[in-house]
């Protein structure tokens, strides 16, 4: 039997239209939280092989989702190049040092991907006990996504620094966004060495920039790694999402086979976009969670839409630590029951 996941992402006949949730891994799943009390650390998890394959695992066996998604973080890749990171309560991820210069760039450690083996033997740990039938997705964070983290040091609502750098020194940003593409692709090859079925790209700042730069600086680079890793792994799905960009769609393109669609972007009008050419993945609000009415009621509404095309059911972002896991798990039953062929 094939993974319904995997043949989804290719576009051929499944039983029933899969489903998962971005964020699946955490803290709304109390077997999450006591993990997290046992380690104390978010950081730490991570760094743990055996950890990140227990809480990988979780959503598999307490949910049923069709794919798994590897417990880690898009900015252990960047850490590993020799930014040092912590996650501050009520701020988010902090880099103290940040990106400002030519030497900042040159000084990035080159071997980062290779620093970073505790994912490949979490990924390893995972595929031992992680059924036939599911899939494991291995990730990376945006070029574009992962360098406003390394230029701006932490979460930011208005870019100005990073932004800056698009206006006035465009050739300083493109050699950093150069240096995490080709990270970023080694990364991804030795998961997919290490086990992965299928790769993801989050771009989550992508709708900070305007049309004309969103793909100048963030999706020409997206585009790069599908085209790289699509070229040595045929057979291994890969999956973009960029949120915030739901306007600038009609340009998008590339070989890649799965388009994250957020929550702001009405399903039907990126179907009518792209049609059958891609699998279209997503597009509940998570907050609609809170309300097993709400859900249904947008469940059904995107089956409808989506019914007799490539689609895998998600959320349009992440899954937020407040929700009820009852909740969660009532929306992936109703994913697959009211899609069963
Ligand atoms: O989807 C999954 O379950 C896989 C694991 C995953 C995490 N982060 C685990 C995590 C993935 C794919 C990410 C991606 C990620 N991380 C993105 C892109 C996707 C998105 O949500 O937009 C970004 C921007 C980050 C950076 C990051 N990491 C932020 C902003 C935060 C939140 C900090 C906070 O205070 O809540 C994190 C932490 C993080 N990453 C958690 C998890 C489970 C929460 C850690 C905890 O508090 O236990």
């Amino acid at each position: 039997m094939g993974k319904v996941f995997v043949d989804a992402c290719f576009g051929k006949e499944t039983p029933y239209t899969p489903v998962w949730m971005m964020r699946q891994a955490g803290r709304y799943l109390p077997e999450y939280m006591e993990v997290r009390r046992k380690v104390g650390n978010f950081l730490d998890m991570t760094r743990n092989p055996e950890i990140v394959a227990e809480i990988t695992l979780q959503p598999i066996k307490r949910l049923d989702v069709d794919a798994a998604i590897l417990f880690s973080d898009i900015l252990n890749l960047p850490m590993e190049m020799g930014l040092p990171l912590r996650f501050e309560k009520g701020v988010g991820p902090i880099f103290d040092k940040t990106i400002n210069d030519e030497k900042d760039i040159e000084e990035l450690d080159e071997r980062a991907y290779e620093k970073i083996s505790y994912v490949y033997k979490g990924i390893k740990l995972i595929k031992k006990d992680l059924p036939e039938s599911k899939a494991l997705i291995g990730f990376s964070g945006s070029p574009w996504t992962v360098s406003t983290y390394m230029v701006e040091g932490r979460g930011s609502k208005q870019y100005a620094k990073i932004k800056k750098m698009v206006y006035t020194n465009p050739k300083l940003l493109h050699k950093l966004l150069d240096k995490v593409t080709d990270q970023t692709i080694k990364y991804l090859s030795k998961q997919i060495e290490s086990g992965a079925d299928a790769i993801m790209v989050f771009d989550s700042w992508g709708g900070a920039l305007e049309r004309e730069k969103f793909f100048e600086f963030s999706w020409e680079y997206m585009k790069e790694i599908a085209k790289s890793i699509k070229q040595n792994y045929k057979n291994i799905p890969v999956i973009l999402f960029s949120k915030g960009v739901g306007l600038y769609m009609s340009d998008m393109d590339g070989e890649f086979d799965v388009l994250g669609i957020d929550w702001n972007t009405p399903m039907d009008y990126a179907l009518d976009i792209f049609k059958d050419n891609y699998t279209l993945q997503g597009n509940m609000d998570p907050t609609r969670l809170y309300s097993k009415e709400a859900t249904k009621e947008a469940v059904i509404k995107i089956a409808e839409i989506m019914k007799g095309h490539r689609h895998i059911f998600n959320l349009g972002h992440g899954i937020l630590p407040d929700v009820p896991v009852e909740n969660a798990k009532y929306f992936v039953d109703l994913c697959k029951e009211v899609t069963r062929r």
